[in-house]
């Protein structure tokens, strides 16, 4: 009932010449699969000229951020008015903005709303860290900021939101979540919240992908998963060759 979706985070890899020709090769490699959503989010700098490439294929385009104002004096920032001239989705509240940029639940709520006012999709990323992993708190942490994103939001608003679950220990460190493990915290903490303040109907609806070290010899595990509806992905992105093998596996 959910079309699965991958997405690849290039976060700040790829200048305009290598977007161009990784965005190419994805676009003629993934052409004929079908089943599956996929969504390419370059930098900002090559969000132009990778839309020139994905125009008209099935690939769809996001970026990696975005400020929440229109317009204004911001400086180094980019608005929902300025994205949705170039694309459809919008990742938001990535750990690494959290974690390095001083991001909060209450600045990633205001971008969400930002951007479904101006009929960007928002991929919206919460997950915990090591310590509270160890500790035992990531069903109340995750939980939390899923509440905390979704403050405000409409459930026809809500419905559109995807959700990417993210275990901070598991990004960048070849070290996955277990399936069955990510499956759970999905489930309680994300849809079992979301159903809490929207039903069960809208719960159902909204996609929630995993992410953190997906690689074409794991995403199986996570696609096998009822709750795990595709993935967040950042180092496997990066090549034609591995995005494919996720693209492939998720169909
Ligand atoms: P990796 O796939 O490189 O672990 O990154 C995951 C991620 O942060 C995607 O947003």
């Amino acid at each position: 009932m959910r079309t699965p979706i991958i997405a690849g985070n290039w976060k700040m890899h790829k200048t305009v010449a290598e977007a161009v020709e990784l965005s190419q090769g994805v676009c003629d490699a993934v052409e004929s699969i079908s089943g599956v959503d996929v969504v390419l989010c370059p930098t900002f700098t090559a969000l132009s000229a990778v839309k020139d490439i994905v125009e008209g294929t099935k690939v769809g385009l996001g970026a990696q951020n975005m400020y929440w104002e229109i317009q204004g004096a911001y400086t180094g920032e980019i608005s929902p008015v300025m994205l949705a001239e170039l694309c459809d989705y919008v990742i938001l509240g990535h750990s690494e903005r959290r974690q390095y940029f001083g991001e909060t639940d209450e600045g990633v709520n205001n971008k969400i709303k930002a951007a479904l006012t101006h009929s960007l999709i928002p991929i919206v990323c919460v997950g915990e860290d090591l310590t509270q992993n160890e500790a035992g708190e990531t069903e109340t942490f995750v939980g939390g900021q899923v509440k905390a994103a979704f403050d405000g939001l409409s459930p026809d608003e809500a419905a559109q939101v995807i959700v990417a679950y993210e275990p901070i220990w598991a990004i960048g460190t070849g070290k996955t979540a277990d399936p069955d493990m990510a499956n759970g915290i999905i489930k309680n903490s994300i849809r079992g919240v979301l159903a809490d303040l929207y039903g069960d109907n809208i719960a159902e609806q909204i996609r929630v992908q995993y992410g953190g070290s997906v690689k074409p010899n794991n995403i199986a595990g996570f696609m096998a998963q009822p709750d795990i509806d595709g993935a967040l992905v950042g180092g496997a992105s990066l090549k034609v060759d591995s995005f494919l093998a996720l693209v492939e596996a998720s169909a």
